[in-house]
């Protein structure tokens, strides 16, 4: 008779690099990450510190332009959690938003591939293609493009529509779409769907069980799929 009380086998330990900790999906997956036991080593790699103290927690600053100089052996881990991005307003220019949004993200996939780490988590953002007419869009599907060409065990691509949570700087446009969005989920079915909004506490949630999963070969989730896998 099989044993269905046995306990299930413990997770390997696993180590994690995480980038764009002080931002709004980033945080909650260093909460996860932290309290999570299948991981013994969380480092942080920000260009400025988290407010957060943890036995687990390294934390570390970068000059991102120089991330594969300075910083080569932080993506010595198994998993790399990739929640780096800025808006054109924001940065500045259109140039300083690609800088942050494909520069950065695939510099840290180069060095993830370069060190060792086996999986590479993204978030993306719904719409991202190459091949968009919208600047947005592209830059964000040629990182895409870039990060799944790297020779890792595992790329997980997350494609969220708009993000909801509190966030500490005003986003105007932002927080209107937040109010009228959600209004509006029960026209978005069908096809439809992967454009509701979406938490970002699911975005993370997501993110961590993917890599606990110990994804293999590219996945890329739209943010339907992304609510299904990061549901409470
Ligand atoms: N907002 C939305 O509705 C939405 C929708 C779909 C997809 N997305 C995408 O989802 C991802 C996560 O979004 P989020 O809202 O969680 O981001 P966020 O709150 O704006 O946080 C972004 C992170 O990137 C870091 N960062 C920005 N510019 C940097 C620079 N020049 N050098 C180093 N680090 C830098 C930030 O660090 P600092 O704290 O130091 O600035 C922060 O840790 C982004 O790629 C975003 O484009 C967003």
């Amino acid at each position: 008779m099989t044993d269905t009380t046995a306990a299930p086998a413990p997770h390997t330990p696993a180590t994690a690099l995480l980038l764009g900790a002080t931002g709004l999906v980033g945080g909650h997956v260093l909460d996860l990450l932290l309290a999570d036991p299948a991981y013994t080593r969380v480092t942080v790699l920000g260009r400025r510190p988290v407010a957060r103290m943890h036995p687990k927690l390294d934390q570390r600053t970068a000059d991102f332009e120089r991330l594969r100089e300075d910083h080569a052996i932080s993506f010595a881990v198994d998993d790399v959690f990739c929640c780096l991005g800025t808006t054109i307003k924001a940065a500045g220019s259109q140039e300083a938003f690609r800088r942050v949004d494909h520069d950065y993200v695939v510099s840290a996939a180069r060095a993830a591939a370069e060190h060792g780490a086996r999986r590479y988590l993204l978030v993306s953002a719904a719409g991202a293609s190459a091949r968009s007419r919208i600047f947005y869009n592209r830059v964000k599907g040629e990182a895409e493009d870039a990060v799944r060409a790297q020779p890792l065990d595992g790329v997980v691509i997350l494609r969220p529509s708009l993000l909801m949570g509190e966030r500490a700087e005003t986003r105007t446009g932002e927080q209107i779409a937040q109010r009228i969005m959600p209004a509006l989920d029960w026209m978005m079915v069908g096809p439809l769907r992967r454009y509701r909004p979406i938490e970002a506490a699911t975005v993370a949630r997501a993110m961590v069980r993917l890599a606990k999963e110990k994804t293999r070969g590219v996945r890329v989730l739209e943010s339907d799929e992304i609510q299904q896998t990061g549901g409470a």
